[in-house]
């Protein structure tokens, strides 16, 4: 039966559009050329607000977005959920332009505050990666952080790539420059993990709960943990079950 309502077009189509209707969402849409595409999805309490031009959003097919709230304040963003994604309790912020969003296939994201600002920054979310509990995930002045292939997320997480306020020295020149936050493919970040400006975690690896990470790492399948971080096994690897 499930399988059967799976494979019928005309019955997602007329159940999506009922359920977006009673699901109380709304659009605000403010500028010129801006775009909302959206596939066939599941909508509740999604509020969309858009000030600015040439903003493009997709929500695509056979995703769900409950309690969502997307803000996009400046020009020329892209906002992308593929399809197939569940979306829960979460907020996201583009305030620049030229800025990028992009959430993969199947993904999943439960209590997430996503902000994407500046001028051309980046995130991006691979397939099948997931979110359960409450994570901050933001970049700013054209920096990137990407997230690999089924990657899996626990509580309380930090993902940065600024430290938001600029530390100068005696000559007032800065020296906390903003840097990419890069996490491979099939990794596993525990509670409590703060990823900081510079991380880079490589395939197959886990981050430890309560780790702060800010320095790069290159040989796959290690385990990552302490403050300040530290490679605590090598030659591992971990399955999501
Ligand atoms: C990272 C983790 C998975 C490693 O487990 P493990 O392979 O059994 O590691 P061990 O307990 O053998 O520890 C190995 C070493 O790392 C240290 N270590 C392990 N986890 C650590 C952590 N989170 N912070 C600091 N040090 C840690 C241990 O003290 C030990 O150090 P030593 O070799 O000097 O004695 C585990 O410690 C952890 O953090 N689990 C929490 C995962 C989580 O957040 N789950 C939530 C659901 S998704």
């Amino acid at each position: 039966m499930k399988n059967f309502i799976k494979r019928n077009d005309f019955i997602i189509r007329t159940y999506s559009f009922v359920y977006n209707l009673i699901g109380l969402s709304r659009a605000r849409v403010r500028g010129k050329k801006n775009a909302i595409k959206k596939g066939i999805i599941f909508q509740k309490k999604t509020r969309i607000k858009v000030s600015g031009n040439n903003n493009l959003i997709t929500l695509g097919n056979m995703s769900r977005f409950n309690n969502i709230d997307i803000r996009i304040v400046g020009n020329d963003n892209e906002l992308t959920f593929s399809g197939r994604n569940n979306a829960f309790r979460s907020r996201v912020i583009i305030e620049g332009n030229l800025c990028r969003l992009y959430i993969g296939n199947s993904a999943h994201l439960n209590n997430l505050k996503i902000v994407v600002a500046g001028e051309k920054s980046e995130l991006i979310i691979n397939d099948e990666s997931s979110f359960f509990g409450e994570a901050l995930i933001a970049c700013s002045e054209g920096t990137k952080i990407a997230i690999g292939k089924d990657c899996m997320f626990s509580n309380n997480i930090i993902i940065r790539t600024m430290d938001a306020h600029p530390i100068i020295d005696e000559k007032g020149k800065r020296i906390n420059h903003s840097q990419d936050v890069i996490i491979g493919d099939h990794v596993w970040i525990g509670d409590h993990a703060i990823l900081n400006k510079g991380a880079c975690i490589p395939d197959n690896s886990i981050v430890g709960s309560g780790a702060v990470v800010t320095k790069k790492y290159d040989q796959p399948g290690v385990i990552i943990a302490g403050n300040p971080a530290r490679i605590v096994k090598t030659n591992i690897n971990w399955l999501r079950k």
